[in-house]
Formats: C-alpha cells, structure tokens, sequence
C-alpha cells in the first residue's frame, strides 16, 4: 500500500461519514430506502449478486499471452481462493483488477455499474479495492498504531499530518481492527520489531482501516509459521461476508480450511473451478499443477 493510496482511502470513508450525517442525500429524495434503492457513493450495486465480474480478458507482455480470455466473477462476501502454477497470471490478474495493467480486450467490472478499465489505480483503491501484495510494506519506524492511523491520513502536508486526529468512528475503527488482526497486545510496538506473519496482519489491518468492500491478497501466507498460518485463516474467515475476499495462495492446506469455492488458473484463463475436491480431482488440474 502506498501514501497515496492510504490517502485515497481515508478520503472515500470520510465521504462516506457525510452520506451517514445526511439521509436526504439520496437520489430518491430521501426517501426510507429498500430493494432497488439508488446507489450511493461508497456503495458498489451489487443487485445482480456479482461484486466482481471479468469476461473474455486478455493481455499480452511483448507478444506472450500472460491472461487469455480470462472470464471470472465474485460474490459479495464471497471468499475466493485463486491457485495455479506460477506463471498462470494471478498475480497479472490482480494487476488488472487494480488498474496497475490495462488488458489488451475484455470487460472488468466492480458491481453492476462500475468500469473499472475507466478507472485509475488510486481511483480503484477509492472505489474500495484492497489489495495486498506479498512483502510486507509497513512503516517499521513507526508504532502499530501509528501504521494504523497513518491508513486514515486525508492530507498530505506534513503540518496537517502533525494535528491529525482520529474522530470517534475512526478510533472505533482502529480498535476493531487492533482486535480484528490480533494486534491489540502490540499496539505501542514498533512495527519492525513485530514477526513476518504480525507484519502481514498489520497491512491487512491497514487496508481494513479503509473498509475496502473487496481485498485481494496475493500469497498471504508465504513465509509465515503454521501458527501465524493458523491464525491467517481464522483471519480470513471472520472477515468473508463483510468483505469480499480473493486470495491467490500455493498452501493446500490453508486453502482447505477457508475455500467454498476455488478457481484454478493455468496459462491466463480458468482450467477449473469448483470445491476444493472437486479440483483437486480433475485430471487437468493433476496434469499441470497438483502433480501425481
Ligand atoms: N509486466 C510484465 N512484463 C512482461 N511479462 C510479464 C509481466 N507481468 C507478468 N509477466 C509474465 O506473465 C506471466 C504471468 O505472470 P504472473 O501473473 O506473475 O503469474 P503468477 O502470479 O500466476 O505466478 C509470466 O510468464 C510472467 O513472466
Ligand atoms: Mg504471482
């Protein structure tokens, strides 16, 4: 996560703060709101049930096809689990998702409404995609709760930065999250002294502190002990329904004890999809990446 995309946060929750002050802001006037209301800025229609839809995607580095055709949706609360040789474009996948690539052709978009290939990547992170990459990109000079306060900064100048102060809903943001990431006992510790696994959880819990409705994690678990493992899981679980989560993960058995659905990507499009059983019984599957 970058300052800049910290910032783009903090902005969108404090907008959405507004909405909460002011129920006549709606586009129907105000009116007690139901099925089929207007969306509102902060919101993502998610009335067709897909909070994440890519169809036909395609994008090729210097002629080499690294997503073909890749055609996958999300539910909202859904939490997906991404596996696949490395070279399959999972990692590309959520390049494009997040606006860092643009695909050559396709369709990518968040609810029913919005284009995300419209969008820039600070946008997207606005719009309320969360995404952590596989190294932990904490500040390690400041304390827990100052990475989790810094998630929240609005403004760049050093000054503002220096009187910013967390309003009411935001310190019960931070403590639900301290809670949340199992951090609560190390708030005052100095983030380079936390261990890999509570550095994963510190940007999960500085993604969280934007309330992204979609977080995508790109080999969460890579490195960290069965322990810190263990704990991710239970992580990821709590946090599915509330968020909608896409992990890309090689461990097998973490994937088995969060998975509903998995979808298995191979040479940029999906090969299977289904339980972790059922994939784990498709010959295809077998062939280029379980192994035999
Ligand atoms: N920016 C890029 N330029 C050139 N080739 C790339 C780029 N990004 C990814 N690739 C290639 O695309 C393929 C898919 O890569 P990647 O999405 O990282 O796979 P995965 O995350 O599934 O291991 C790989 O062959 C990789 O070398
Ligand atoms: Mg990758």
């Amino acid at each position: 996560m970058t300052p800049d995309l910290m910032d783009a946060g903090a902005e969108r929750i404090a907008r959405h703060h507004l909405h909460l002050h002011d129920p006549l802001h709606t586009e129907s006037g105000g009116r007690a709101a139901g099925f089929g209301r207007p969306v509102q800025a902060g919101e993502v229609d998610v009335t067709h049930g897909r909070i994440l839809y890519l169809e036909d995607v395609s994008v090729s580095f210097d002629g080499f096809k690294a997503i073909n055709k890749l055609s996958l949706d999300i539910a909202p609360g859904e939490l997906r689990c991404i596996i696949g040789p490395n070279g399959a474009g999972k990692t590309t996948m959520m390049d494009i998702i997040t606006g860092k690539t643009r695909p050559d052709e396709g369709t990518v978009f968040f609810g029913s409404t919005i284009d995300l290939l419209r969008h820039k990547e600070a946008d997207i992170a606005q719009l309320g995609i969360g995404r952590k990459f596989q190294k932990p990109t904490v500040f390690e000079q400041l304390t827990v709760f100052e990475n989790l306060e810094l998630a929240l900064k609005t403004d760049k100048g050093v000054q503002a930065s220096m009187l910013f102060k967390l309003d009411s809903v935001q310190s019960d943001r931070l403590a639900h999250v301290l809670e949340t990431i199992h951090l609560a006992a190390s708030v005052s510790r100095m983030a380079g002294n936390l261990s890999h696994g509570q550095k994963q959880w510190l940007e999960i819990g500085m993604l969280l502190m934007q309330d992204p409705k979609l977080l995508l994690l790109d080999e969460p678990v890579a490195g960290m002990t069965d322990e810190e493992t263990a704990r991710t899981a239970e992580l990821f679980l709590s946090l599915k329904g509330q968020h909608s989560l896409m992990v890309v993960e090689h461990d097998m058995s973490f994937i088995k004890t969060i998975s509903d659905i998995v979808t298995v990507l191979c040479d940029g499009s999906v090969l299977a999809q289904g339980t972790l059983d059922e994939v784990q019984a498709d010959e295809r599957v077998i062939e280029v990446y379980l192994g035999r």
